[in-house]
Formats: structure tokens, C-alpha cells, sequence
């Protein structure tokens, strides 16, 4: 049988990425952004059962209106890939920034939340299913000049950790994917080089094979997960003092 899959970002880059694999492997896919003619340029590329829905994940009401009708048409899903999210540099000290931080954690945290909760108490009647977010290295060290990102990063990984307790007795799956960088829209504005950096498609397999294999946190590449694994385990001053001499992101 066909695995029914929800893809948030899935206009663009790794969301984008991942329609085209799961539609090769004749997954039914439910298609989610808020630009619906790149939701369209998605569609074109597939083959299979793929239905869009042009809306904003912070938007509650929407996101409950898309599970009604996904469920209404499919059941309950199998997957579901929380992976729309938004990048960019913020300073504290710049008041004008509120507003990119306020959005940067309704997007990448909220967002979240919003694509999960409209679904979870069918999945949970089912006694199956999936539920993967999309995280970042970046959510495991405060980023100097990324801060709204990493932080939004760094809670949507705890939130998924506490979720996944949550959910494991109702014999649920909750997969956190933390990414290194990747070729997608969002890192092609980046001024500066991106060690170890792979293509959309290929991030899209390792994540298709991590979600396959039930991993709770993968990150990738490999080359990543050692460097993750550093960075989590660096004292502050070493922290500091290599954060410091870090490239920034465009504000
Ligand atoms: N690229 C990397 O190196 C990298 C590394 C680590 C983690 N990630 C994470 O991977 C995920 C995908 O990023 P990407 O690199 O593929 O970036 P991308 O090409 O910019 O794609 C982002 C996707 O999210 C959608 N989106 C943004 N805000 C939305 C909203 N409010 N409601 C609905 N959809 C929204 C965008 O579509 P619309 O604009 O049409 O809404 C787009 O489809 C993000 O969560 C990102 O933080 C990326």
C-alpha cells in the first residue's frame, strides 16, 4: 500500500526534494506553502497522487481547514515532514529586527506545532505514523549574528525530543532531522563557503532513509554529525572564540 505523506516547504529546496523521491517510491503526497505556483512547479514534477494546499503555517485555522480536508480524502497520513522554515541574520540591538525574530520562531517553531496538532489525534486512533521535523546544526550552538534561527532550531529540537516521549506509547514516531547546509534557496544567499555542503536531492535520500530506518535524531551528512558532535561538546571559550571569527549571515 502507498504511503500517504505530508511535506510542508515543499515549493522549494529540501521540501521540494523530497516530493520528488517519495513520488518515485508512489507515495500520496499532500503538498504544503504558501506560494502556489511553486506548490504547482512541485506538482509538475511528479507522476503520482499529489494534492496542494497554498497556506501559511503560522496560520492555525488553515493548517486545521488542511488536515480536515486531507483527512477527509486520505485518512490519516503515514508521514508527516514538518519542513518549512525561514532563515535569516538577526541582531538583537537593532530594534527593526523584532519582527524577523518574531516571525523566524513562529515559522520554524510554531509552524511546527501547527502542522503536527491537526493530525496527531487521527494518528493516534490509527496507532501508527510519523511525524519528522526539520531542524539544524545550527539549533546546537548559539550562531553569532543567526541567533532568532538557531534558537528558533535549537527549540523546535527539544520540543521534538518532548514530543516523541509524548507520542511513543501511542505507538507513534517522532523523528528529528538536523541538516548541515544544503543547496536550496535558503543557502544560496550566503556569502561565504558552507563546509561539506551536499545537493537537495541527496539530503532528501539521507532524510527518506533515516525516517525508513526510525532514527530519533540523525544529522547530515556524517561529516556533519562529527562536526555536530564537537560543537556540542566545545567548552564556552572555545566556543566563543571560534563563533567569533564565524561568517555571518546577511541581515
Ligand atoms: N538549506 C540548508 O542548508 C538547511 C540547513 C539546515 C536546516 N534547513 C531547514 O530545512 C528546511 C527547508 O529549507 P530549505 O533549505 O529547503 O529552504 P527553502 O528552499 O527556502 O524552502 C523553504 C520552504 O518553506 C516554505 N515556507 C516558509 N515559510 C512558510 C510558511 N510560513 N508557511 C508555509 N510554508 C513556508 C517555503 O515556501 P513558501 O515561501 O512558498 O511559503 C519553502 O517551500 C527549513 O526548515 C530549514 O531551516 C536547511
Amino acid at each position: 500500500m502507498s504511503l500517504k505523506i505530508i511535506i510542508t516547504g515543499a515549493s522549494s529546496g529540501i521540501g521540494r526534494a523530497l516530493a520528488i523521491e517519495y513520488d518515485k517510491q508512489g507515495a500520496t503526497l499532500g503538498l504544503i506553502s504558501r506560494s502556489k505556483a511553486n506548490l504547482i512547479k512541485t506538482q509538475k514534477q511528479l507522476k503520482g497522487v499529489s494534492e496542494i494546499f497554498a497556506i501559511d503555517v503560522t496560520d492555525r485555522q488553515s493548517c486545521f481547514a488542511m488536515a480536515k480536508q486531507f483527512l477527509k480524502k486520505f485518512g490519516p497520513p503515514d508521514i508527516i515532514i514538518a519542513n518549512a522554515g525561514i532563515s535569516h541574520g538577526t541582531l538583537s540591538e537593532e530594534v527593526e529586527d523584532f519582527e524577523a525574530f518574531k516571525s523566524i520562531i513562529d515559522t520554524n517553531l510554531l509552524g511546527v506545532l501547527n502542522t503536527f496538532q491537526p493530525f496527531i489525534a487521527s494518528m493516534k486512533q490509527n496507532g501508527a505514523g510519523c511525524l519528522v521535523g526539520i531542524s539544524s546544526v545550527a539549533g546546537i550552538r548559539g550562531l553569532p549574528g543567526a541567533s532568532a534561527y538557531s534558537a528558533s532550531k535549537s527549540a523546535l529540537t527539544n520540543y521534538l525530543e518532548g514530543l516523541r516521549v509524548e507520542l511513543s506509547s501511542y505507538g507513534l514516531d517522532v523523528i528529528t532531522i538536523a541538516p548541515g547546509y544544503i543547496v536550496t534557496p535558503m543557502t544560496d544567499v550566503n556569502p561565504y563557503s558552507m563546509p561539506f555542503i551536499i545537493e537537495a536531492k541527496s539530503a532528501a535520500k539521507k532524510i527518506i532513509a533515516a525516517i525508513r530506518q526510525k532514527k530519533t535524531y540523525a544529522i547530515i551528512p556524517w561529516q556533519m554529525a562529527i562536526i555536530g558532535r564537537i560543537m556540542h561538546l566545545l567548552p564556552n571559550w572555545i566556543w566563543d572564540c571560534l563563533a567569533k571569527k564565524s561568517p555571518r549571515k546577511p541581515r
